[in-house]
């Protein structure tokens, strides 16, 4: 049988579905095949049972794409690979760092508050880098209180540190007068960069650019004020 689709250069295609939520209206029947060399989620459309087009989306953006799946809601959940040696390429210091992503139209963005700005795939992208795709000659001067950072802590902070930074649940609130690891910029710094994974609060190093923890530090600390 001859296929109906091929890559050369393979994509390295891994895991695939057929779009059915409703989250994403126009994508219903599409194919949604993750890209390990092809490092994208490639979208295939299809009318009277034969391709009509295709697309690369996140390309380039999140490196290797290997499992993908769909939420009850619609969302599309996938997650990076470049941690698996030996198949992967070498990992350039802590950039090795991969990640469960979810997907989700803009307009059902969950944190609510005035500074919330609501996250399409592309401006998520632009919050979350990875390090081997960071571009180091783009280094400016760390800010407080841009959009961007704002942007950030909505998406990666919030859910445990409260829209609020006053904390959720168990996770501690960010404008105690005394923060538990120091309250200065470089302690500051190292608790997003290395906090202790057992306790619940995720390492970022590798993850953020340097700039944005930067940016992230002067955002707590303006609040803190
Ligand atoms: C999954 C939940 C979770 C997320 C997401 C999270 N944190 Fe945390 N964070 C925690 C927990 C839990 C602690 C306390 C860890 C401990 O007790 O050692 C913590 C601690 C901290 C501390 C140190 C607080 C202190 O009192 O010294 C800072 C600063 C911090 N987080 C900033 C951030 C920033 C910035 C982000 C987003 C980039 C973030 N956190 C995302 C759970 C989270």
């Amino acid at each position: 049988m001859r296929p109906v689709m091929e890559f050369t250069p393979s994509i390295g295609p891994a895991a695939a579905l057929f779009y059915s939520g409703k989250a994403f209206p126009s994508m219903k029947g599409n194919l949604l095949v993750a890209c390990m060399r092809g490092e994208a989620i490639l979208k295939i459309e299809f009318l009277n049972n034969k391709i009509s087009s295709y697309h690369f989306l996140l390309k380039n953006k999140y490196a290797r794409i290997r499992a993908l799946t769909e939420g009850p809601d619609g969302s599309i959940y996938f997650s990076t690979s470049q941690v698996d040696p030996p198949e992967s390429r070498a990992q350039q210091g802590d950039a090795g760092v991969d990640m469960i992503l979810r997907m989700r139209p803009a307009t059902t963005v969950e944190v609510k508050s005035k500074n919330a700005i609501p996250l399409s795939g592309e401006r998520l992208t632009q919050a979350v880098n990875f390090g081997r795709l960071v571009n180091t000659n783009n280094v400016s001067k760390p800010k407080a209180n841009n959009k961007a950072t704002q942007l950030i802590y909505a998406q990666l902070c919030a859910g445990c540190h409260g829209v609020d930074m006053k904390g959720v649940d168990t996770k501690p609130g960010l404008l105690n007068p005394k923060l538990m690891y120091g309250n200065s910029f470089n302690a500051i710094k190292k608790s997003i960069l290395k906090k202790i994974v057992t306790k619940g609060m995720p390492a970022w190093k590798g993850v953020l650019l340097d700039k944005d923890v930067g940016d992230l530090v002067n955002f707590i600390i303006s609040k803190r004020n």
